[in-house]
């Protein structure tokens, strides 16, 4: 038996995994396995087919021979089809030689945090959050300093708040809009502030836009379009929700130059290049699936109309109408007398729908509910829930 090492190791004895998600799923498997119906509404992964198109691109890359690796960046159409659309659609100007083509949006992030982070470096991470962020300034030795986002305030993060929590040791801001989990898009106003306290402290802002284009209300402004900012900001994007192309494993990172050898370098250790011909399925998607992605935004917009209706007739919980992304990230109302993990684990139990605890987001007193399934199912699930919740 091996003694000198021991797991987990000093990076990763901090890091939780994922809260409470581990006991609804843990929990939803074993009802399964004696038969029983669980509607899954636990997990932010579109249900849609990736575009045909995206496919065929693909498949013809195979069988043009496109099964080597790629140029460690990243396909070099891609990598222009991309500076293209971040042109047009995020108003930033980025060369393609400062896209980095990574893992998913997942690896995107991960490259950013080796790259950038030292010990002991903080990061503000404004919650609740992709359960990932915080991790992954773990992994590095820096600190996530967790910045609360009211829901009073419709879950948007407070600039005052902001300013008030960057010290001498801060160097980065998370941002996510549209977020996960609650959905809230960040408002022009707003982003303008954030980029001036940005500016004043110095601060590199990572921006995750992996569901820019999952919008019901409101505008997407990058903030690395804002002036000022594109030295300073890094953009994250991805296949995997805007195409539902979640398996293809392609996202990518766009960022300021002095940035761009260094990440190269990160991602070229931890993971040399994306598959070859996913690059090519991503690069077609983004030219010709627009109209996959307009399909999608209108049934987004249902399913979400169709879960906020169920929720508002359900007194254990409080609801801001998410403006973005997939999901609805109710509060649990002071009446409902239980925790967001008691809920959470009723609602499994007696309903056989499963749905997550904000804990595993950080923000404890809420539960995520992720509308990435088909109508018919969504009412099936909210019927059940509807039906458990009146017996408390
Ligand atoms: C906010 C956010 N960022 C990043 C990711 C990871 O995306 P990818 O699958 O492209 O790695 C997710 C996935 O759920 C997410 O919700």
């Amino acid at each position: 038996m091996i003694k000198k090492v021991k797991l987990p190791n000093e990076k990763l004895s901090g890091i939780k995994m994922g809260g409470g998600i581990r006991d609804v799923l843990d929990l939803a498997t074993k009802i399964e396995k004696s038969g029983r119906t669980i509607y899954h509404l636990e997990i932010g992964r579109p249900d849609f087919d990736s575009p045909q198109t995206a496919k065929d691109a693909a498949i013809k890359a195979i069988q043009d021979g496109f099964v080597h690796y790629a140029d460690m960046r990243g396909v070099e159409e891609l990598r222009v089809t991309l500076s293209k659309k971040l042109a047009r659609d995020n108003k930033i100007d980025v060369s393609p030689a400062d896209i980095l083509i990574t893992v998913g949006a997942a690896a995107a992030l991960s490259t950013a945090a080796i790259t950038i982070l030292n010990r002991g470096d903080e990061v503000i991470v404004p919650v609740p959050c992709f359960l990932s962020y915080p991790a992954l300034c773990e992994m590095t030795g820096a600190k996530a300093v967790k910045l609360p986002c009211r829901f009073e305030n419709g879950f948007l993060l407070d600039p005052d708040d902001l300013e008030a929590a960057v010290t001498d040791k801060t160097r980065m801001l998370i941002l996510n809009s549209p977020n996960n989990p609650s959905g809230a898009v960040l408002r022009k106003d707003v982003i303008e502030r954030i980029a001036e306290i940005a500016i004043k402290h110095d601060l590199i802002v990572v921006s995750d836009e992996c569901y820019e284009r999952f919008l019901y209300a409101g505008e997407h402004i990058s903030i690395g379009s804002l002036p000022g900012m594109g030295e300073r900001t890094i953009t994250v994007g991805a296949a995997s929700k805007t195409y539902s192309m979640t398996g293809w494993r392609v996202g990518y990172m766009a960022m300021p130059d002095w940035v761009t050898p260094h990440a190269n370098r990160t991602h070229l250790f931890l993971n040399t290049s994306p598959t070859t011909f996913a690059q090519y399925g991503y690069e077609n998607a983004l030219r010709n699936a627009e109209p996959d992605v307009v399909r999608m935004i209108k049934e987004y917009r249902e399913r979400r109309d169709l879960v906020i209706g169920y929720l508002r007739d359900m007194p254990q919980f409080d609801i801001v109408v998410p403006d973005g992304a997939f999901y609805v990230f109710p509060r649990v109302a002071a009446g409902a007398q239980k925790t967001d993990v008691e809920l959470c684990s009723y609602i499994m139990e007696e309903a056989g729908v499963a749905i997550v605890p904000g804990e595993a987001f950080e923000t404890p007193g809420f539960v995520r509910i992720a509308y990435c399934k088909q109508k018919d199912y969504l009412t099936s699930a909210m019927e059940c829930m509807k039906k458990a919740l009146k017996k408390l």
